[in-house]
């Protein structure tokens, strides 16, 4: 039994460790020298939508409810997007390769929130001031990997 307890427990700190090696990977290859055009465009997509989400508190907030991953993690992914894009707004080649995707992250990220979209997440069922999602399981994935430490090290 108890066993089979921290077997679970163990697993579920390494899903987290997981995430955050894939956290890690990411971050590196943004360091890579000359991508390609098309690597380029495809970062801009991205950083775009990205930044444009975490730049309105309104899109913001639904996007840190509605996601999975960690209301941390989602922070610095887009504080990070919010940073790289102001440099390829202004970068022509890229906008004439890829097309001005800050203009159409803008406009799309409104169209979508209008519809009730942010990114790819639905805004149904979000009623204001109900508490759950995303913070309650951040914070059991802390509290396994705390317990799986404690087995680990006293078992
Ligand atoms: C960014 O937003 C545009 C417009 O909504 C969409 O077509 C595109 O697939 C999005 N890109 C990413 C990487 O989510
Ligand atoms: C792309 O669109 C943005 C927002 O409308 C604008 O500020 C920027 O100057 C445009 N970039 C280029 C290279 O035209
Ligand atoms: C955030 O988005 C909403 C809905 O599209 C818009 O009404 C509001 O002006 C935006 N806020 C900022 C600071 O851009
Ligand atoms: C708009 O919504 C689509 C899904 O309906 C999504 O793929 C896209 O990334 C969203 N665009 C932005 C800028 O949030």
């Amino acid at each position: 039994m108890h066993s089979i307890i921290a077997k679970i427990v163990f697993l579920l700190s390494l899903i987290s460790f997981a995430e955050a090696s894939a956290d890690a990977k990411l971050e590196a290859r943004q360091q890579t020298v000359t991508p390609t055009m098309d690597q380029r465009c495809i970062e801009y997509d991205w950083t775009a939508n990205m930044s444009t989400i975490g730049a309105n508190s309104s899109y913001r907030s639904v996007l840190m409810r509605k996601s999975n991953v960690g209301t941390i993690y989602n922070a610095r992914m887009m504080d990070a997007a919010i940073k790289q894009l102001p440099a390829m707004t202004a970068d022509q080649e890229l906008n004439r390769a890829c097309g001005n995707f800050t203009e159409r992250a803008l406009v799309q990220a409104a169209n979508n929130f209008s519809e009730g979209i942010v990114g790819q997440f639905s805004t149904a069922g979000l009623a204001e001031g109900i508490y759950a999602g995303p913070s309650v399981i951040f914070i059991v994935g802390a509290i396994s990997i705390l317990f799986s430490v404690v087995w680990v090290f006293s078992g």
